[in-house]
């Protein structure tokens, strides 16, 4: 359920389970022990059985289809936005409230800040972006919106038009049948691969990515004490492979770093730049090479599972409404008659394209890819009546909040009209309940990128295919949200449409 990046809570809620099997006899004789008692101040709830707490109580929830109860019925039990709990092991206090939450965010590096478990750190690399604090972390986060934050650029857009179309063109001709979550990763892998180094799909990302998937395999996998001496295990495989794509990323960092000195030290194009060649320029050229790799690697898993499922999840919501799909069929054919039908996609055409921004908004609202995240106490946190003491763990809800039918009505239907210009959800006070990206200094850097690829994405989709489900499939919240089956649709490309 965390899951910034989506992995942590998952990797989180496995080891959990392993936990509550070992210690199965404890359940028992286990009594239930209202918080409270121990301290009176902290928010009310119930910390559940000894160590595993309501551990077992939160993964059965969100192996459910309607993971919500887990939440609602504490905070109507309790009639406030914030309760205790304990779960993966700590107490922890979680917040359903969106004051609270954006509080929470906001005070980022001040009154609190993010946490990783060390086996999720070690994946990312001591220099992820996720993991730096303070003033390194202000630093490479400005630096990350400078790269990331620029979909405008024109080489930008036109990489990510012909990186889909790319895709596109391998599925068959007149019909095909596809895993859409497949096609989709393909897609922002490929996509991060040449915003990183500037290189295009071929063997070296072919190879790059066969140890990646085992990398991102290790997030979701129990860290098994000593995995390094176990590489039968999938974290112990994750590990290997993080080495090898550390490895492939580092020949390329050093590579660069030889041309730069033989040019003497001429950079490209702004626009043109890659993020190595951002890194290497940056702060007087004084990141080492293992700080470029964590860096990149955390930029290659952080958008890799978000981006990918957003872009099935709206193409399945759209699929099964059909009013909205042929409102945006209508949107982007009206596109492509001013445009013609070869021209490159640019910005001017993204930012005509407002109902496709509500469908993407309400597919982010409805299926809550990051569904929160944790946060630590520094200090001693007042919020209404409680205190929150310095060390506790927090849990800032976004899905509480998406899904919350005092926000939203009928908050657990897919209704992009919801989002049209005039409708109050474009209030400030509208933009403070919907936090998909999180917000306050760890603002996803991704956020305006992720929007602009599914909407290129679903451009050249409607534009150039008709299509079915081949198989039922449904969403699944556990480890995270994703389709059961990655979405196996069945394609027929639309008699007017270009290759
Ligand atoms: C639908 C797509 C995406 C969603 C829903 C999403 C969501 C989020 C959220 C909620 C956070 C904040 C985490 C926190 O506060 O602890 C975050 C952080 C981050 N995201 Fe995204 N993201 C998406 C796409 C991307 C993409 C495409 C990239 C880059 C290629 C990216 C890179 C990052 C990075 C590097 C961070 C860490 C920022 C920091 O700690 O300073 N994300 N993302």
């Amino acid at each position: 359920m965390d899951t910034t990046r989506a992995p942590p809570p998952s990797v989180l809620f496995l080891a959990a389970s392993l936990l509550a099997a070992a210690l199965g006899w404890l359940i028992v004789f286990a009594a239930r022990r209202p918080s409270r008692r121990r301290s009176a101040r902290l928010p009310p709830g119930t910390t559940g059985l000894p160590l595993i707490g309501e551990t077992l109580r939160l993964i059965s929830a969100y192996k459910t289809p309607n993971p919500e109860p887990f939440i609602d019925d504490r905070v109507a039990r309790h009639g406030t936005g914030v309760f205790t709990t304990h779960v993966f092991g700590e107490r922890t206090v979680f917040s359903a409230d969106p004051a609270f939450n954006r509080l929470l965010l906001a005070a980022e590096g001040r009154a609190v800040h993010c946490s990783y478990p060390s086996s999720i750190a070690t994946l990312l690399g001591a220099h992820s972006l996720l993991l730096t604090r303070g003033a390194a972390h202000k630093r490479l986060h400005s630096l990350t919106l400078t790269r990331l934050g620029r979909p405008a650029s024109p080489p930008l857009m036109a990489h990510i038009d012909r990186l889909v179309l790319a895709t596109m063109r391998d599925w068959g001709d007149p019909a095909a049948t596809v895993r859409l979550l497949d096609e989709a990763k393909k897609i922002t892998f490929n996509l991060t691969v040449k915003q990183l180094v500037n290189i295009d799909p071929g063997p070296w990302t072919e190879s790059v990515r066969r140890e990646y998937v085992k990398l991102i395999d290790g997030f979701f996998s129990i860290p098994f004490p000593f995995a390094h001496l176990l590489p039968f295990t999938t974290y112990g495989q994750a590990l290997k492979a993080r080495k090898k794509v550390a490895g492939a990323l580092r020949e390329v960092i050093r590579k660069r770093m030889d041309e730069k000195v033989e040019n003497g030290g001429a950079k490209g194009e702004d626009d043109e730049k890659d993020m190595v060649e951002e890194l290497l320029d940056a702060e007087g050229g004084t990141f080492s090479v293992e700080e470029m790799v964590d860096f990149c690697l955390s930029l290659l898993v952080a958008g890799y599972e978000t981006t990918s499922v957003l872009m099935t999840l709206a193409v399945k919501f759209l699929t099964e409404t059909p009013t909205a799909l042929a409102q945006l069929k209508e949107e982007h054919d009206n596109i492509r008659d001013i445009k013609g039908k070869n021209q490159p996609l640019e910005w001017s055409d993204y930012k005509s394209m407002p109902f496709t921004q509500c469908v993407i908004n309400e597919t982010l609202r409805v299926a809550n890819l990051i569904s929160g995240v944790f946060r630590r106490a520094n200090t001693d946190i007042h919020f209404k009546e409680y205190i929150i003491p310095k060390g506790c763990k927090i849990f800032a809800s976004f899905r509480a909040v998406h899904l919350n039918t005092e926000h939203y009505e009928n908050a657990r239907t897919f209704d992009p009209w919801r989002w049209q210009s005039k409708n109050k959800l474009q209030s400030a006070v509208g933009a403070s309940l919907f936090t998909p990206f999180g917000g306050g200094p760890r603002l996803c850097p991704g956020y305006e990128l992720a929007r602009v690829v599914v909407s290129v994405f679903l451009h050249h989709l409607v534009t150039r295919f008709s299509w079915e489900e081949a198989e039922e499939d449904r969403i699944v919240f556990f480890p995270t949200t994703r389709t059961l089956k990655g979405y196996p649709i069945n394609l027929r490309r639309r008699s007017d449409s270009v290759v």
